[in-house]
């Protein structure tokens, strides 16, 4: 796992943990990722998430014939995938085939340099480190030292710890700081997966910060279909339909939402 030292404060009287000389991570001041997360992913809101670990509206029979004939999932992955199936939010991962895809994505791409925006347990990050060269480098951000406390032990197990740079604090706040720092245009790929309601402002910044031919991938884009459905108006449906919309006339893009997992899309910076 990289250093990244910048504006780090002490975390005292966090459970957050050096687990190795190499490894350190970027808190940004006065934030406290343990607050944040209990609103974000407190017991009373569980029940609102409805994300796939599975393509949609594919019978079972037909998604499991898919997966036999295509998947090739690393073992570190299944483990993974496991371990994750038991947690109590663990439906918010990635489902295999996209991450599959998601690789692949990056082989096409011949990407060194990626982002991530939600890293959750892990899934997607390890499966984009697997897929980069030996020095590619994959900036990766959460707000949870719950979640990625599990996806660091994965990345350490998987020999790619070293690849991905950790940044714990608000992925704008993260991502704003990469732009202020001069990463702009550096960036091969950026995959969004992180709260709905800042999608838009992701990918703004994300916009910026690939380069021109680089791909921004944004997931949940088909939202469990409620997106589709009009009986169904709360804020974060709302949100997402109005940000595929959005990209629907994106001149800066070439465009694909894919019906992978729970809706895909791919735009790719002219
Ligand atoms: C859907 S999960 C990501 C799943 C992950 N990509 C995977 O493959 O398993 C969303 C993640 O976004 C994180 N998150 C939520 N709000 C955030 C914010 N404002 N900034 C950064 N991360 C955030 C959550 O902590 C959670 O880990």
């Amino acid at each position: 796992m990289s250093l990244v030292l910048s504006e780090a404060v002490p975390l005292r009287g966090s459970k957050l943990r050096v687990a190795s000389r190499r490894e350190v991570f970027v808190i940004d001041k006065g934030f406290k990722p343990k607050k944040q997360i209990i609103s974000l992913w407190g017991l009373g809101k569980r029940k609102t998430h409805v994300m796939t670990t599975q393509t949609l509206g594919i019978e079972q029979n037909l998604y499991d014939y898919l997966l036999s004939v295509s998947l090739r999932e690393p073992e570190i992955l299944t483990q993974l995938r496991q371990e994750t199936a038991q947690h109590p939010v663990g439906r918010m991962q990635i489902a295999p085939e996209q991450g599959q895809f998601l690789a692949l994505l990056v082989q096409l791409l011949r990407a060194k340099k990626t982002l991530e925006v939600g890293v959750f347990t892990g899934y997607s990050s390890l499966v984009v480190a697997l897929a980069l060269p030996s020095d590619g480098k994959v900036v990766a951000c959460d707000v949870s030292e719950e979640f990625t406390t599990i996806a660091r032990r994965y990345w350490q197990q998987a020999g790619v710890a070293d690849k991905i740079q950790l940044h714990i604090a608000p992925a704008l706040e993260t991502l704003d700081r990469l732009l202020a720092t001069g990463e702009a245009e550096t960036f091969d790929f950026a995959f969004i997966d992180a709260d709905k309601s800042n999608y838009d402002a992701y990918y703004e910044r994300s916009l910026q910060l690939v380069r021109s031919g680089g791909l921004i991938a944004i997931d949940n884009v088909l939202w469990s279909g409620r997106v589709a459905d009009p009986q169904v108006q709360d804020n974060r449906t709302k949100r997402i339909r109005a940000f595929n919309q959005k990209l629907h006339q994106d001149q800066r893009v070439s465009l694909s939402l894919v019906a992978i997992a729970d809706g895909l899309t791919l735009a790719l910076k002219k």
